[in-house]
């Protein structure tokens, strides 16, 4: 579905991204693994458009996507959440729900004065579409209160939410639990399962190993801006480079 091949990405001298490779096939939960400051993030970016890369191709779905910026590849169907929030506060959470839908109003400017019966029709179904999406991730009963007002777990699940509002293809999330306590991980994991079994391909980065073992059914592990190993959640727990690049070589080795 997603085939990224040989990415490089330079900031000024600095090499973040170094040949990185890797692809996705439709129906997976894909983990993206690695410490911090490894470069996924920027894989992210340059996925969805937001940085371009220094060279190699991004093909998604045998379209080549490389350089296309992020309004386009969100409609050849790649959606993403941020790893820093990005709720709108002071909206409510069904209105921040139907800000990521407005690419599916079909009616226009001119319907919406003279056809109100139809416009009328539409909002209700878009209203009904973003409580669908809410009730994913268990919001349901909190819909018309304001964002801001949620717990930081919560807006987590919103972004999450909100990601989906474009009835993406594949869907890129960065980081969803940082932040939440043991009993809103566990119900997040349920909750990415059940996105993934209504059809959504998903990667991953997640810094929860608990999270990665549970859910991905592959995971490539980056470090230093390139992919040291990928593999069934088993066999990467197993590899030394893995393991290494957690722990630092000296600690293991003390
Ligand atoms: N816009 C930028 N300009 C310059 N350097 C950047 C930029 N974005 C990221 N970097 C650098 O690129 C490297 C990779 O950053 P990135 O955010 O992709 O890491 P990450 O794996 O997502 O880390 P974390 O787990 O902490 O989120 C880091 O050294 C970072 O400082
Ligand atoms: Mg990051």
């Amino acid at each position: 579905m997603l085939k990224l091949e040989n990415i490089a990405k330079d900031f000024g001298g600095l090499r973040v991204l170094n040949g990185v490779s890797f692809e996705i096939s439709e129906g997976q939960i894909f983990g993206l693994i690695g410490p911090n400051g490894a470069g996924k993030t920027t894989v992210f970016n340059i996925i969805s458009g937001l940085l371009k890369p220094s060279s190699g191709r991004i093909i998604f779905n045998k379209s080549d996507i490389t350089n296309q910026p992020p309004h386009v590849v969100t409609e050849q169907g790649i959606s993403r959440t941020f790893q820093n929030i990005r709720v709108f506060e002071d909206m409510s959470l069904l209105e921040n729900i139907l800000v990521g839908m407005h690419r599916l109003f079909s009616y226009s400017s001119v319907s919406m004065f003279f056809d109100l019966p139809k416009k009328k029709k539409e909002e209700k179904q878009l209203r009904e579409k973003a409580m669908d999406i809410l009730s994913i991730v268990h919001l349901t009963e909190k819909a018309d209160l304001k964002a801001g007002g949620l717990s930081y777990g919560e807006q987590r699940k919103l972004e999450l939410a909100r990601a989906l509002a474009t009835e993406p293809k594949l869907l890129l999330i960065d980081e969803p639990a940082a932040g939440m306590n043991p009993a809103e991980t566990e119900e997040l994991m349920n909750e990415i399962k059940l996105i993934n079994k209504n059809g959504y391909t998903i990667c991953l980065i997640e810094h929860d190993m608990k999270v990665i073992m549970g859910i991905c059914g592959y995971v490539a592990v980056m470090n230093f801006g390139e992919i040291i190993a990928e593999g069934s959640p088993e066999e990467i727990r197993k590899e030394k480079l893995v393991i290494e690049a957690y722990l630092g070589k000296d600690e293991k080795s003390a």
